[in-house]
């Protein structure tokens, strides 16, 4: 196989059609309205892993003041732009700053610390969880929420298609042309709890000539989340929240 970038890297694809691929996933329908219950009205909530604002814009407009850190400037730009679109008075409760989930201090509290869409296992199971969930506790009063929407390890360790010629999802885009995911490799590491995936996205034009694609490495880890919430001084606040039948939102309180 050519080279393969790694994912929300500049230039790459999987940054480029980001919100479009989510707004198509139906697993992530109704995680919206989860984190607004968990955070008190027009409340404050750290969003960590923020990406292109999704989230950061749509709790902003619901009245929150929201702040999303995200690692990747690819992600961020986007997110940048999805704000300056917002009607001023919503913008104004919306702000995204380049940070890393794992070492960070905006020297501030807020009511909920929320890590959307398999954020956390975007990082390694050991200390970077353990650093993750400290953040949160970091950026928390005593009794403040951090969720932290997790894939579900069965799901993980799933195999790949059977056919990997055949796209796992197909999306219309302007002008005729169409978007195409495959899982080119998919294998999961049950010692060491990591997923490995390389996901290929290809642009076909009118005719159904491949005009773009680009090979795109996405790892996720899983380990369980409670010794890492514990060690921060965060306890399970309730049974985790399915969402979409292949992942959960875990909810820890700072005791
Ligand atoms: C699946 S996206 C979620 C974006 C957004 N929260 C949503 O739900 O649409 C995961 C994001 O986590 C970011 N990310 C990965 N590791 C990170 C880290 N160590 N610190 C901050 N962001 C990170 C990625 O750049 C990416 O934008």
């Amino acid at each position: 196989m050519a080279k393969v970038a790694p994912y929300y890297a500049a230039g790459s694809l999987s940054a480029a059609f980001y919100d479009r691929v989510t707004a198509a996933d139906p697993t992530l329908v109704g995680d919206e309205q989860v984190y607004a219950g968990l955070a008190p009205p027009e409340g404050a909530i750290l969003e960590l892993g923020a990406g292109t604002g999704r989230l950061t814009a749509a709790l902003a407009a619901r009245g929150h003041d929201v702040t999303g850190v995200d690692i990747s400037p690819a992600m961020l730009a986007q997110g940048r732009a999805r704000i300056e679109a917002l009607a001023p008075g919503v913008r104004a409760r919306a702000q995204l700053v380049r940070g890393d989930m794992t070492a960070l201090d905006l020297k501030r509290a807020f009511d909920l610390v929320i890590c959307p869409f398999f954020t956390l296992a975007h990082v390694p199971g050991g200390a970077a969880w353990r650093n993750t969930f400290a953040t949160a506790a970091r950026h928390l009063g005593p009794g403040g929420l951090a969720a932290f929407h997790l894939p579900k390890p069965d799901i993980m360790r799933l195999p790949g298609p059977a056919d990997p010629s055949r796209p796992v999802m197909e999306l219309a885009l302007e002008d005729g042309r169409r978007l195409l995911l495959f899982v080119r490799e998919r294998r999961f590491r049950e010692g060491v709890g990591r997923l490995d995936q390389v996901i290929e996205y290809a642009v076909a034009d009118a005719a159904g000539r491949i005009v773009r694609k680009s090979a795109e490495r996405l790892t996720y880890w899983w380990t369980d989340p409670e010794p890492p919430a514990a060690a921060a001084g965060l306890v399970r606040d309730r049974d985790p929240i399915e969402l979409g039948g292949v992942g959960a939102i875990q909810v820890f309180r700072k005791t």
